[in-house]
């Protein structure tokens, strides 16, 4: 018997992140790759002291309530934390941390890539040219929007927002901003701070979302919200599915309100929305923000960081709960 704490790995994760835990930890993997349902996550957690997963795994208060006494930590494998119940966590004793920062690049250049794409119509032109439907070229074939000198609104300054504005000044756009707090004016980059949503939206020829799911930001880009921008304007999601009411957005993207989409998240995932799917205007991508090699293996080191700390008796940098 070792003495070393047990660690369930709840998904495949990248050799390096796989071998350090072995190294520090008696490791239970799944090498599978498959999604635990609640209860088998349950029915798991007698056998554990701690548990490394992704945003796949739902620890919801009924989770939560029933998770064994035995589990003293949740090291997600993630920044965004929605699909982890912290209020019903912490009543239970049990320390939930995350994965900031590390991602911030890799989520921005996705931002950038989908920006870029809307815009300039990239999915529908290369439907085209696979589809042997390249027949002809005109002056007036697949003209898109140029950003060079348009406004870019980002709603949520945090890690990420910054990452992006930083990542996309050379298209000299005019930077707009809604943050819950205004940043100190070194950070600012010279953005225009608005005080709400809906004052920053009049602004944005692109406007990029950026903030946690919670229930206050559920259906942020509702048809209300979706009106105050500009005839034209173009939408980017990285940052979770729940943030855009798609039937509204679909609506948007019908009627020539909103010009183009890119989005990274779902309200459904896996799997998307059928109906968004069959609009030419849309650029999507299968929630892949966070998946680059280096970042994949920057996650899984800062979630093993994080338990390290814990097991080692200090305050895990990461904690939220
Ligand atoms: C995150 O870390 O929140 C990304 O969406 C991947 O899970």
């Amino acid at each position: 018997m070792s003495d070393k704490p047990v660690l369930w790995i709840t998904r495949k994760l990248s050799p390096a992140t796989e071998a350090r835990a072995a190294r520090d930890y008696e490791v239970r993997l799944n090498p599978e790759d498959r999604v635990y349902s609640g209860d088998e996550i349950v029915a798991m957690s007698s056998e554990i002291d701690a548990i490394l997963p992704c945003h796949s795994e739902i620890f919801s208060a009924d989770v939560a309530s029933r998770l064994s006494d035995r589990v003293k930590i949740i090291a997600n494998h993630s920044v965004g934390v929605d699909h982890c119940d912290l209020p019903a966590l912490k009543a239970r004793g049990i320390v939930v941390t995350n994965t900031p920062d590390v991602l911030s690049q890799a989520t921005a250049e996705i931002a950038t890539l989908l920006m870029l794409a809307a815009a300039r119509r990239a999915g529908e032109g290369d439907r085209l040219v696979r589809s042997g439907q390249w027949t002809s070229w005109s002056p007036s074939f697949m003209v898109g929007t140029q950003l060079t000198g348009k406004r870019l609104g980002i709603v949520g300054m945090g890690r990420v927002g910054l990452a992006f504005a930083h990542m996309v000044k050379g298209f000299d756009m005019e930077l707009h901003y809604y943050n819950r707090r205004r940043l100190p004016p070194e950070k600012e980059m010279n953005g225009v701070y608005h005080e709400t949503v809906e004052q920053l939206l009049g602004h944005c020829d692109v406007v990029s979302l950026h903030c946690p799911a919670s229930p206050e930001t559920l259906n942020l880009m509702n048809s209300a919200r979706l009106s105050l921008l500009p005839d034209g304007a173009i939408l980017v999601n990285t940052a979770r599915g729940s943030l855009v009411d798609e039937a509204a957005l679909i609506d948007a993207l019908k009627s020539g309100k909103l010009a183009a989409a890119g989005l990274d998240v779902f309200q459904r995932e896996p799997g998307g929305n059928p109906e968004l799917s069959k609009l030419d205007n849309v650029f999507m991508l299968p929630h892949i923000g966070s998946a680059t090699r280096e970042t994949r293996d920057a996650m899984g080191f800062r979630a093993l960081d994080n338990l390290d700390a814990f097991f080692s008796g200090h305050e895990p940098s990461d904690r939220l709960v």
